[in-house]
């Protein structure tokens, strides 16, 4: 490894985690240390497009029992960036059919000298598990509906590049509040930082309940709309619902979908995001998805820096024999 390139990064010897399981029990510093740190590497990368030698010769395997298109090619991608080689297991043609055990599985993963490890899974809490049973590092890439750490860094570290800082901001979170994951990673990053954040959805996906962690619920979306900086418009996750939680997608459409009319009505400056995938015309139109203050494919391109700093981060405190 590099002195040099090391020497140019903000403090990583500030961050003690060797696993990064979800951004509730971190603190508004270690959330700071991880933006710093991706915008450092977005820097030096040339905006993600160059390569460094931070981890050469490490190994990075993703483990994904769910679907994903940008979670997966960014963590690998970002390994690559780094220098590390990488393993892309998938359950589907795995040993897993023949009965091997979750545990089983990554333990023989980590086995062929593997660092880290990063899971996506649709059971809540499985990324926690897997670090109580194996010595690698375990990076969480979407657990259920529980959390989604680097999606909700990388749509952080979007809104301080865009506005400079998070303090202050009024961020709406609009749509399918009850199974998002990437929710309640950014209810707890942005409220850390500063942030006013609104949860906002038709009453059978937005409970009451959320007020427990802080946030303000919502139900209308136009009567909150003047005083958003930022909206973040969470699809409608159907598979993970047992009922339909609205009569049809048009009427869903009808009262929560961003929509050139509804733009006419919002701040001036305001960011539109969403984590994607996005499903046009349900959640947001083609005019906004793609239209001037969208910063949906800026996420992405985040997503890159914000995977390679958390990839290098925890590989730097599990070499230092750092607690996790
Ligand atoms: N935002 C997100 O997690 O996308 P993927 O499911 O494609 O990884």
């Amino acid at each position: 490894m590099s002195t040099d390139l090391m020497d140019k990064l903000v403090a990583a010897e500030a961050w003690t985690r060797a696993d990064l399981l979800g951004l509730e029990h971190l603190s508004a510093e270690e959330i700071t240390l991880i933006l710093d740190t991706a915008e450092q590497l977005k820097t030096m990368t040339g905006g993600c497009a160059g390569k460094l030698d931070l981890l050469r010769g490490a190994t990075i395997a993703n483990l994904f029992f769910e679907n994903s298109t940008r979670t997966r090619t960014s963590f690998s991608l970002a390994a690559r960036r780094l220098g590390a080689d990488t393993i892309d297991f998938s359950s589907s043609g795995s040993s897993l059919s023949k009965g091997e055990t979750f545990i089983d599985t990554a333990k023989n993963i980590e086995a062929m000298n593997v660092d880290a490890i990063v899971v996506r899974h649709r059971t809540p809490g499985t990324p926690h598990l897997l670090a109580q049973n194996v010595e690698c590092c375990v990076v969480n890439a979407g657990d259920g509906a529980h959390e989604h750490p680097t999606q909700g860094l990388l749509d952080i570290m979007t809104i301080r590049e865009q506005r400079g800082q998070i303090e202050g901001l009024t961020v709406a979170l609009v749509g399918d509040i009850a199974h998002s994951r990437t929710a309640r990673s950014n209810i707890w990053g942005l409220q850390k930082l500063g942030a006013h954040v609104i949860v906002c959805g038709p009453s059978t996906l937005v409970s009451r309940h959320w007020e427990k962690l802080g946030v303000e619920v919502a139900y209308s979306l136009d009567a909150i709309l003047p005083r958003c900086d930022v909206l973040n418009l969470l699809r409608i996750q159907f598979e993970r619902q047992l009922m339909r939680p609205f009569p049809s997608v048009r009427e869903y459409a009808l009262l929560y979908a961003m929509n050139g009319e509804r733009m006419t009505r919002a701040k001036k400056n305001i960011l539109i995001m969403a984590p994607g995938p996005i499903n046009r015309g349900a959640e947001i139109t083609p005019e906004v998805a793609d239209g001037p203050h969208s910063v949906i494919l800026h996420q992405v391109t985040n997503g890159l820096a914000i995977r390679m700093a958390v990839l290098w981060l925890t590989y730097c405190a599990a070499n230092t024999g750092a607690p996790s």
